[in-house]
């Protein structure tokens, strides 16, 4: 019955909105191309994810894109573009292993194409990270692991996971046998603040 009445919601939804229209609606002008010229391993560093969160920057990059912006290492990119992605990729992934991929969700045994977020086993389901109101810029990033071994992803371990949202990397790694460098990596900037003077 709960499953019903969401998917009533969600075909509803599109409908129109009650009383007047907002003044103010939120709308997304044009698509966001940033081009750095970094690489990898040295946007990871300059922008303090390394040594603090990863010991060792990936040599790689991932191509990844949500429907608006496309993510260049680092490049700022407003909260609301981000709502919607489109793909993750590894141009120079190989054909013949399996890959781990970590973002603010975790994928097991992802073969190699051009949109790793379908085609391999969802440990934990993607949830784009919309930034708090207030709480500065954040960093997400997306990080591409070699597997050595299928993953199974009904682990309990990684069902735990779907709960708590706390994914520890070199554990992780250790645990299910991951090549112990990330291959590829990439991550943009994000901040949600208030707009106007707001005095408290
Ligand atoms: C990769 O995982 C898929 C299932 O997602 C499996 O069918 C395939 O055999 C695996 N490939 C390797 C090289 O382990």
């Amino acid at each position: 019955m709960r499953l019903l009445l969401s998917i009533l919601f969600v075909v509803l939804g599109s409908c129109g909105v009650l009383g007047a229209l907002p003044h103010t609606c939120s709308c997304i002008p044009g698509f966001l191309n940033a081009k750095l010229k970094l690489s990898a391993p040295k946007a990871f560093r300059e922008f303090g994810i390394v040594p603090r969160f990863l010991p060792v920057p990936p040599k790689d990059k991932l191509n990844s894109a949500f429907m608006t912006a496309n993510v260049e290492l680092g490049n700022f990119i407003d909260p609301l573009r981000t709502v919607d992605t489109k793909y993750i990729a590894y141009p120079h992934g190989k054909s013949d292993v399996n890959y781990t991929l970590f973002l603010v969700g975790l994928y097991v045994n992802v073969p190699n194409s051009r949109n790793l977020l379908v085609g391999g086993d969802i440990a934990v389901p993607f949830i784009p990270p919309m930034p708090n109101i207030g709480t500065r810029i954040h960093r997400p990033a997306a990080l591409l692991y070699e597997q050595n071994d299928h993953i199974d992803p009904d682990d309990m371990e990684l069902m735990k996971l779907i709960k708590t949202r706390v994914i520890q990397l070199e554990p992780m790694v250790k645990k299910h046998n991951l090549k112990p460098e990330p291959v590829a990596g990439t991550f943009y900037t994000t901040e949600l603040s208030l707009c106007g003077n707001i005095i408290h």
